[in-house]
């Protein structure tokens, strides 16, 4: 059976994959905040190359990190927003990643592939996540000041991240 969408007071979430073992150290009141910083870091992105916004936001303890896609002329040396976010937060001391929210230029109703974070960002995300970290991903919406998107537990993004030595 679908689960239910969890609905905010300015949003909409569909929820991809479980989220029983999701108990209330993410509460859903942290949503729609954290998707307005996801949206506004956005409108910062450096994209002239691929024309492709991303704006992330990452929300570790009780603080708030935001990050945005920075291009390169030498294509590699690009930066992801969700590597920027997290970065921030950890050079600021954080080190426990409760929620991720990522806001992309990509078409309302654009595949999940299209709006969710690159393999490389998964394995930084996993790094700080923990059991029950979980991830916003925004579908577009006609009205900024509504959301309409996805919330999937980390672990079900990557459930096989890379450690060292275990
Ligand atoms: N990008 C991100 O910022 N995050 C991702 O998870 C996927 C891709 C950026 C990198 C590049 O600037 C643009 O999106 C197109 O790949």
């Amino acid at each position: 059976m679908e689960a239910l969408p969890i609905e905010t007071t300015r949003g909409r979430w569909r929820t991809i994959g479980s989220l029983s073992d999701q108990p209330d150290g993410v509460p859903s009141e942290w949503f729609d905040d954290l998707m307005d910083r996801a949206r506004s870091s956005r409108q910062k992105a450096y994209a002239p190359y691929s024309r492709f916004q991303v704006g992330a936001a990452v929300r570790m303890g009780q603080a708030v990190f935001a990050g945005a896609n920075v291009e390169n002329a030498s294509y590699g040396a690009t930066m992801c927003a969700e590597r920027a976010a997290v970065f921030n937060g950890v050079w600021s001391g954080a080190r426990q990643l409760d929620l991720v929210a990522l806001s992309t230029t990509a078409e309302t109703g654009s595949d999940l592939e299209a709006r969710s974070p690159c393999g490389l960002c998964r394995q930084v995300i996993a790094e700080f996540a923990g059991e029950e970290t979980l991830v916003l991903l925004d579908a577009g919406s006609s009205d900024e000041r509504e959301f309409t998107g996805e919330v999937v537990l980390f672990k079900n993004l990557l459930p096989w991240p890379f450690r060292l030595g275990k």
